[in-house]
């Protein structure tokens, strides 16, 4: 079983996509953990976030581990032999991952390590391409959706948490330009799968989201 669950920054694909999982009793990947590793990879290298070639040197020569934490049940990323879980989630971070995950040369190296892990199946994978490229033959493809507010306002918590105070109206900015950058971009951009279903999150709370997808599964979803 495959299954594909894609869409914007904070539309909760990451935290829906690890319960899907653990619901289902299926591997769980967040690929948008391997763009942030690399690009936190590269900022302490000294590395610009514009730079192709560099990044893929980057690419080919960090150490990068994603494993199952058994305590979130969701991911736990090694760069280096260092726990960068948390890391790949500052405001640092955010600011340079979509600029890097544009690069062609970047993509072609990543998307070739996502399509590996993907072949071998029983798998939930979340991120941008993963319905289009990564798992076309995905047998359910969700497309996650909420407005900009909302997901300003579910980011505004997530660094909360981890100690950042950001204002709102800057990160409502902040989320409007990376969805137009990734939706833009050249290379594997973001969309909806045509046999996608999507799912609007603004009003509904974690439970909810998770209830609704596991119908859809189960076939009863087709409302949505
Ligand atoms: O959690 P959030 O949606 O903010 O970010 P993420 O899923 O960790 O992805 C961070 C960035 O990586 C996105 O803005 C995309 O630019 C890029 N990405 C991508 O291009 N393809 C993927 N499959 C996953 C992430």
């Amino acid at each position: 079983m495959k299954i594909a669950i894609d869409g914007p920054a904070g539309a909760g694909k990451s935290t829906i996509a690890r319960l899907l999982a653990q619901r289902l009793g299926l591997r769980y990947l967040d690929t948008g953990a391997m763009y942030r590793a690399l690009t936190l990879a590269a900022l302490r290298r000294g590395v610009s976030c514009a730079d192709e070639e560099a990044l893929l040197r980057v690419a080919t020569s960090m150490d990068l581990e994603i494993v199952f934490d058994p305590e979130t049940k969701g991911n736990l990323v090694r760069l280096d032999g260092q726990d960068v879980t948390a890391l790949i989630r500052e405001p640092e971070v955010n600011a340079n991952v979509s600029l890097v995950s544009s690069h062609k040369k970047v993509r072609d190296f990543i998307v070739a390590l996502q399509k590996e892990i993907a072949r071998q199946g029983c798998i939930v994978m979340d991120g941008r391409d993963i319905g289009t490229v990564i798992m076309p033959d995905a047998q359910w493809k969700i497309f996650l959706q909420a407005s900009v507010e909302e997901r300003a306002r579910r980011r505004q918590r997530e660094l909360q948490r981890s100690g950042h105070a950001v204002d709102l109206q800057e990160l409502a900015e902040q989320i409007r330009q990376r969805d137009h950058f990734d939706s833009t971009r050249a290379v594997s951009p973001l969309r909806k799968a045509e046999d996608a279903i999507e799912v609007d999150t603004t009003s509904l709370n974690v439970e909810q989201v998770v209830e609704r997808v596991l119908s859809i599964i189960k076939g009863a979803g087709e409302d949505v």
